[in-house]
């Protein structure tokens, strides 16, 4: 599951990069596609998560910290993503996405036990 988890957000990511490219690119079409499977990509990663979350024995204040932060950061790909389809300033929400991701890589692979990486 934690496998699943990594390359569901990983793809993520590359998909925001690809649908703001394409929308920069005036690509609407291609916008559209990657910004609908970004979308799918969404319930991947809520999905692994979810599971991940479901197979912990207690909760402590970290794992429900990851929890929101990674609600967070698909937030914020959503967010960017339509406020370059809107032609809209999207730098606010670029600098919460790159805030939220590396808070939930440090919580995910530096402080939490469930996955690939001994914590
Ligand atoms: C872009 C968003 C996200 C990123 C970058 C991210 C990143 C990570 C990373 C790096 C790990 C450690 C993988 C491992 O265990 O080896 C992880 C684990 C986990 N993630 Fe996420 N995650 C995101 C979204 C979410 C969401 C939305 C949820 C909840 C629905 C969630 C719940 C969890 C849980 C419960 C774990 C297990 C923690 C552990 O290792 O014990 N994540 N995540």
């Amino acid at each position: 599951m934690a496998h699943l988890h990594i390359t569901s957000w990983v793809i993520a990511l590359v998909l925001v990069g690809l649908a703001t490219t394409f929308t920069r690119g005036g690509r609407e079409k291609a916008a559209k596609i990657s910004h609908m499977i970004l979308r799918l990509f969404y319930l991947l990663i809520l999905y692994s998560g979810g599971s991940l979350f479901a197979s912990y024995e207690s909760y402590g204040a970290l794992i429900i910290i990851k929890v929101l932060v990674g609600l967070w950061a698909i937030t914020a790909m959503e967010m960017v993503t339509i406020k370059y389809k809107k032609k809209k300033p999207a730098a606010l929400w670029w600098g919460q996405l790159v805030v939220a991701a590396i808070a939930a890589i440090i919580l995910g692979f530096g402080f939490l036990g469930a996955g690939v990486l001994p914590a």
